[in-house]
């Protein structure tokens, strides 16, 4: 039996630091960056409105129904008893997969927390030696900040949805909206604003490849938290009475806004300072240290602004990432909150480990299998692949198994006109783009 509740504006704020994360100021300006810009934005912002909303609904509709952890919800749902439906809710471990490579990750933003008063890059050469040797051999700082992470995950969701999740949301999404919005307004009033502007939003289309599609797919999956259960084990702790409709709405606007203004800020710092957009992962821990580096004092201050916003969105983000595996543990085997907690915490920290160990230089060679390490590995698999997955089981269960008449009574009245629209887009648009994707993925895996 659940307990405790979200607040309706405790959810959204949870959903929406689920949402916002490091996809949005790390990942989602650097590949803005390797795809070429505008025409990537605008599929990006497509995606976005045509799949996301659509699935974002549908994956919220079977939380708050279902009530439960993933699997359950998916059984109980199901028209008839012991349906096969149930292995769909397994999709609910992606995340604890996702935590693999994004604990780490985290882990490196509170190294530049620290960094940003003591040593910033003179140049991007230093900058590039300096974040090659802590990633590939400085192992201890690694597991050391990737072990911080592990404690303070745990900690937060072993206090529960209200006491822990909700509570740890009205702290850092403020801080991450304040933060991000002061750097926006700083960029605002700089000449490298216009080059920005119009490397995000000038479209390109020379540029699109089929690839950067796929990638801007996969990614708008990623940044809203769709397709894993996230937003389902969320939403089955919403109040009575809740609006999904207006709730995901927030939560996309929010998350799109805070991609955009992130990009545009990073972009004309960039700018600014001469240095590229197209500088891949390293993007914000090479090529922006360098450039908080030349701005001097404020520079220093800016690099520990961005870096507590960075590492707050991904703190909201990783609490979410473990919480399907904690429910499914707590109703299916009556695992206390603790112990839920601590397992699937210790399963994101073992082989969190691991994947340290595969991008170091001493024993990268060991932990890479076929074309890429077991970080990467761990990265591909979930965003690339079971995030795909996991929204088209989603949108053919909802869109073909569960019964027409009790989609209808929950989100005829919410959705109004709209809502032809939405069940089309859930049975035909949304299942045939992901077909397609994965697909495309089979052909990219064989070559
Ligand atoms: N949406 C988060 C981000 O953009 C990552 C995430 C994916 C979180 C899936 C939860 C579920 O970083």
């Amino acid at each position: 039996m659940k307990i405790a509740r979200f607040s309706r504006i405790g959810f959204i704020l949870a959903a929406a630091g689920s949402a916002v994360g490091l996809g949005n100021i790390w990942k989602f300006p650097y590949i803005t960056g390797e795809n070429g810009g505008g025409a990537f934005v605008f599929v990006y912002l497509i995606t976005v409105l045509m799949i996301g909303f659509t699935l974002m609904i549908a994956e919220m509709l079977i939380g708050y129904m279902g009530r439960r952890d993933s699997v359950t919800n998916f059984e109980t749902l199901a028209p008839r008893q012991k349906s096969r439906w149930k292995y769909g809710g397994y999709i609910g471990i992606t995340g604890l997969i996702i935590m693999i490579f994004y604990s780490p990750v985290i882990g490196w933003t509170l190294h530049f927390v620290l960094l940003s008063f003591s040593s910033l890059p003179s140049s991007v050469e230093i900058a590039q030696k300096s974040f090659t040797s802590f990633i590939s051999i400085d192992l201890w700082s690694q597991i050391f900040y990737h072990t911080l992470v592990f404690i303070f995950v745990t900690t937060v969701v072993t206090r529960g949805i209200k006491g822990g999740i909700e509570k740890l949301n009205f702290i850092l999404m403020p801080v991450l909206i304040v933060t991000i919005s002061a750097m926006f307004l700083y960029a605002l009033s700089l000449n490298g604003f216009s080059q920005a502007w119009d490397f995000m939003f000038a479209p390109d289309w020379s540029k699109l490849t089929s690839a950067s599609l796929v990638t801007a797919v996969g990614h708008a999956f990623f940044t809203l938290s769709v397709g894993m259960a996230t937003i389902m084990t969320y939403s089955a702790s919403l109040p009575k009475e809740s609006n999904l409709v207006r709730s995901s709405l927030i939560v996309i606007a929010l998350d799109t806004g805070i991609a955009l203004i992130a990009g545009l800020t990073l972009f004309t710092f960039l700018y600014e300072y001469g240095a590229t957009p197209s500088a891949g992962p390293g993007l914000v821990f090479i090529s922006l240290p360098t450039v908080f580096y030349e701005m001097g004092f404020l520079g220093h201050l800016f690099s520990f602004v961005f870096f507590v916003a960075l590492a707050s969105a991904g703190l909201t983000s990783a609490v979410s990432l473990i919480e399907p595996m904690v429910q499914y543990l707590i109703d299916r085997f009556s695992y206390s909150r603790l112990k839920a907690s601590l397992s699937s915490g210790l399963f994101f920290y073992v082989f969190g480990l691991v994947a340290i160990l595969s991008i170091s230089e001493e024993y990268g060679s060991m932990l890479t299998f076929g074309s890429k390490n077991f970080f990467d590995w761990a990265d591909f698999i979930t965003a690339s692949v079971m995030l795909p997955i996991g929204g088209l089981i989603m949108s053919i269960f909802v869109g073909y198994v569960m019964e027409k008449e009790r989609v209808a009574s929950h989100l005829k009245a919410q959705l109004g006109a709209v809502y032809p629209l939405w069940y089309f887009s859930l049975r035909y648009i949304v299942p045939v783009a992901l077909f397609v994707v994965i697909l495309n993925l089979v052909g990219l895996l064989k070559l």
